[in-house]
């Protein structure tokens, strides 16, 4: 599968909605997850989004590890986005940010 790290918190750009042939993306307050059950490892969100926040789960840092459970654990609960929407307000004031984990609206 692949995961969808932290740089997306207070992001949300949206933009690896559109490409994503299998549907995968779910949609939180401030986040995106991918269901690891639905994606294929196309890898075609890859370079879509603006903040690198996807990554295969392989190659997933240290740092990070724990996005994979957690992109699991959100996908069961959290709705389908397929379309690509607007970017949350202030997300080009976060999008350089690290350590956002507490950020993150569940
Ligand atoms: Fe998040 Fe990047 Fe998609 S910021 S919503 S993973 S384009």
């Amino acid at each position: 599968t692949h995961v969808v790290t932290e740089a997306c918190i207070r992001c949300k750009y949206t933009d690896c909605v559109d490409v994503c042939p299998v549907d995968c993306f779910r949609e939180g307050p401030n986040f995106l997850s991918i269901d690891p059950d639905e994606c294929i490892d196309c890898a075609v969100c890859i370079p879509e989004c603006p903040v690198n926040a996807i990554v295969p789960e392989e190659d997933v840092t240290g740092d990070q590890q724990h996005m994979i459970k957690l992109n699991a654990d959100l996908s069961k609960k959290w709705p389908s986005i397929t379309k690509r929407k607007a970017a949350l307000p202030d997300a080009d004031d976060w999008k350089d940010k690290t350590g956002k984990l507490g950020e993150l609206i569940r």
